[in-house]
């Protein structure tokens, strides 16, 4: 299959943070990869912002070494990569004071009619000074957009603080709020297998799934990012965003289209349906770990807390929960959702785990009959499969076993994985707002988080050890096994 390049308006993109680590890493390598792939027009223009001192060609400098870094070799063209560093300068400005604001003004005004957005890759206490000076300087003039990706705050009133200060210098439909996790492939693909296939639609509810199971699970530690990582925790990092935007996609109605509020308004339904957990069930609906050294990648790693540095922190790590969607479609079967650092394999994945047959025709020599469990796996190898229960071949007599229909989205398709963020950045400048978070969203799932946080604050014992390179705290096993359930182990 062949991936269709739709050329995009032409675009300034304003990039404040542009010497960090986001932009470096993600940013400045999607921007790349779509440029090369013909989809951003000639003279559209990327601006980098940060307050240091630098010029155009040390900026340009600054991102060849990161296409270097972040963009597969059998990606990178040199002509291409010149090509796409020509469309790069540079301003100095520093949020909280006015010298290069005016030069950035300068800058933007030398290409008028054309979309602006303003992409805030910097620490989060900086949106609201950031918005304050685009307003005061008229750059949230016309239909400029403006892109935030979380932390939106740490709790339900810190996010209103932050969307309120956002909100003052742009409108909703202006705003961009990113989970990266809606833009990866397989995400999407989920719409595609659920709303343009009348197999599932039917099974999609109580009377046929059993349970169903959402994990993130990482290798990685919190690498250079303890500091940030220590004030967050696994439930604010990836739970609120990342995991409930995966039970929302998968738990809503089909929406009427795929228009942004249309789909928002179904994700919102599913966050406001979500029974609440507190201190009354906390300690039975969630678990919450910390690793400890072990081995992961083949390698000896060291602990949290020696990471850290802080031998008191109380900092999760590992989040394992069951959530329930108080609703018709969705009454009495539960949400198994689980995330963690430092866990045995990389591995993200939604679980839909079907009822058992009501009733068995084979007798016993058949073997067990397995539940079907239809599993889409986001990353590392996006696929979808539906294990089935088959006739095992050959002679023997009537002998059951399980097995995968497969499909596999690298083999079946051979096209690249695009990186999230390419979709998004897209989307930004097409003016598409379906996979962005709206901050009604966002503030539904914070009020569902902050009464755990606050349940687990009041807990005296600690989150839980678990050896790294293992799948967390036994507890967390545990959690479904108590149910009569337990974590896909299937692939
Ligand atoms: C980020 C979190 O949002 O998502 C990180 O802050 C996490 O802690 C990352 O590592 C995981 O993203 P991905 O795309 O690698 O699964």
């Amino acid at each position: 299959m062949v991936a269709r390049v739709i050329e995009v308006e032409l675009f300034d993109l304003v990039v404040f943070g542009a010497t960090g680590d986001l932009a470096g890493r993600k940013l400045i390598p999607a921007l790349y990869q779509r440029c090369a792939g013909g989809q951003i027009p000639h003279g559209a223009r990327v601006i980098g912002v940060s307050r240091r001192a630098m010029d155009d060609v040390a900026f340009r400098a600054m991102a060849h070494a990161a296409l270097l870094a972040h963009v597969p070799a059998a990606d990178r063209d040199e002509a291409a990569m010149a090509r796409f560093l020509a469309r790069l300068t540079y301003v100095a400005a520093d949020a909280d004071a006015e010298p290069g604001w005016p030069a950035l003004a300068a800058r933007l005004a030398e290409a008028e009619g054309r979309i602006r957005v303003f992409y805030l890759a910097t620490a989060p206490e900086l949106f609201g000074p950031i918005c304050a000076r685009l307003a005061a300087h008229g750059l949230n003039a016309g239909d400029a957009r403006v892109v935030v990706e979380k932390p939106i705050g740490k709790s339900l009133d810190s996010a209103r603080a932050v969307n309120d200060a956002v909100g003052a210098a742009f409108p909703e439909d202006r705003v961009y709020r990113i989970d990266h996790y809606l833009g990866k492939e397989t995400v999407q693909n989920l719409m595609a297998l659920r709303f343009a296939n009348a197999l599932f639609e039917p099974l999609w509810n109580a009377a046929h799934v059993d349970h169903v199971q959402i994990t993130v699970a990482e290798t990685l530690g919190v690498e250079g990012r303890a500091g940030y990582y220590d004030t967050a925790g696994a439930l604010r990092d990836m739970v609120q965003n990342h995991l409930l935007q995966l039970l929302c996609l998968t738990a809503m109605e089909p929406p009427v289209s795929l228009a942004a509020d249309a789909v928002r308004d179904e994700k919102l339904k599913v966050l406001k349906a979500l029974v609440p957990i507190t201190e009354r069930n906390a300690a039975t609906a969630t678990v919450r770990g910390q690793y400890r050294a072990g081995a992961s990648a083949g390698g000896p790693v060291g602990g949290y807390l020696d990471e850290l540095g802080d031998p008191a922190s109380r900092t999760e790590t590992f989040v394992a929960l069951k959530a329930e969607i108080a609703n018709w479609r969705w009454a009495g079967v539960p949400f198994y959702l689980r995330t963690g650092k430092r866990l045995a394999n990389r591995v993200s994945e939604i679980v839909i785990a079907f009822r058992a047959i009501p009733h068995s025709v084979f007798d016993a020599g058949a073997g067990p009959i397995a539940a079907n469990r239809l599993v889409i796996r986001l990353q590392p190898d996006e696929s979808v499969k539906l294990w089935l229960m088959i006739k095992d071949p050959g002679p023997g007599g009537m002998r059951l076993g399980h097995a995968p229909l497969n499909m596999g989205f690298a083999e079946t398709f051979g096209v690249r994985n695009p990186d999230a963020y390419e979709r998004l950045l897209m989307d930004v400048v097409r003016g598409n707002q379906t996979l962005f978070m709206r901050r009604d969203e966002v503030e539904a799932a914070w009020s569902w988080i902050d009464p755990i946080l606050d349940a687990w604050a009041g807990a005296a014992e600690p989150p839980k050890p678990y050896t790294s390179g293992t799948w967390g705290p036994s507890a967390a096993i545990a959690l479904v096994e108590r149910d009569g359930r337990s974590w896909n182990e299937d692939g």
